[in-house]
């Protein structure tokens, strides 16, 4: 059915289950189908050639309009505040304050540096970003089949806007909800739109007032992609779910603890492995496994899905 599921990186906890959700997408046809998904670290790599890529904020924090004192004081946030993210033995209740004010914090820094709206081109055709291989199929795809996809992102829309713009996939069929940029008159960063969205509030209490999914609600074939734990609730706002599958990709964890940091932002080892143990790798995958239907293991591409879409649509 799908040749693309037998690679070595994808897992499976039940395979007649998603067998059958395929199936039964295939028989709603596409007139049915909508994708959502998270864009850092899941429609971006999250490595290339064994070095980290950045997420959106990342890519800002290493560029040239951020101080040496900024670009620190940033990373310090990222040291404090990312393994936090992660940490499987924290609760939600523990973690949502926490994120907040780690976005809180790095956004009040991104406003002191005076970043200019005519700058974030330049920026990004600088960065070290990338998008997963085999992007352009997909956003070809569903650009040709005119399925939505909806791109929820606790990154910098602006940013990441521009990363699609570039890579000449910013179709019209792409909707993005995320954390934008607001200039002052003459171009210059002046605030962050609300509401702020982290890693662990993208569900429907960011997006009240969008009528998106309401639009949508015919769409009740969903395909969600994800890498975190906080990417399950994305749909959450879908009036009514027919199908749906959820595929994770578990980005190689074993990378972050020999130290690979965000680009230049390297976390160090002793800060992972105290994190991290290869017992919790093993965790990890399950909590994985348990959460998402596929999960897709240090795989840098968009392979499965594409696999998938070819044989709906
Ligand atoms: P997302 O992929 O779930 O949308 O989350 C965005 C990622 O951005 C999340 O893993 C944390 C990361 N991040 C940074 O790298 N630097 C920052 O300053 C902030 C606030 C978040
Ligand atoms: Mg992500």
């Amino acid at each position: 059915m799908v040749p693309e599921l037998q690679k070595t990186t994808v897992r499976i906890q039940q395979p007649e289950r998603v067998m059958g959700v395929i199936r039964a997408m295939k028989e709603q046809g596409c007139s049915k189908l909508q994708v959502i998904s998270d864009f850092d670290m899941t429609l971006s790599r999250f490595g290339c050639n064994g070095r980290r890529c950045p997420t959106s904020h990342n890519i800002l924090d290493n560029s040239h309009v951020i101080s040496e004192d900024g670009k620190k004081k940033l990373k310090d946030l990222l040291h404090h505040y990312y393994p936090i993210e992660i940490d499987p033995n924290r609760t939600l209740e523990e973690k949502c304050p926490l994120m907040v004010e780690w976005w809180t914090r790095a956004h009040e820094l991104l406003l002191q540096q005076k970043i200019q709206k005519g700058d974030i081109a330049q920026i990004v055709r600088e960065s070290d970003v990338m998008l997963r291989d085999g992007f352009n199929e997909l956003f070809d795809q569903l650009h040709k089949y005119n399925i939505p996809m909806f791109i929820f992102s606790a990154g910098v829309g602006d940013v990441l806007e521009e990363i699609i713009r570039q890579a000449n996939v910013f179709y019209p069929n792409v909707n993005v909800v995320s954390n934008y940029m607001d200039f002052d008159d003459s171009g210059v960063l002046k605030r962050f739109k609300s509401p702020l969205i982290h890693t662990y509030n993208k569900n429907n209490s960011v997006l009240q007032g969008t009528a998106y999914f309401q639009q949508l609600s015919t769409r009740t074939s969903i395909i969600l992609l994800g890498d975190s734990m906080g990417d399950l609730t994305m749909a959450d706002g879908v009036p009514s779910v027919e199908n749906i599958l959820k595929i994770g990709f578990l980005n190689d964890k074993h990378q972050e603890m020999r130290g690979c940091g965000y680009g230049t932002f390297t976390l160090s080892c002793s800060q992972f492995s105290a994190l991290l143990s290869s017992l919790q790798v093993e965790e990890q995958r399950g909590r994985y496994l348990d959460a998402y239907d596929i999960v897709l293991e240090s795989d840098e591409t968009l392979d499965v899905v594409n696999g998938i879409l070819r044989y709906i649509l």
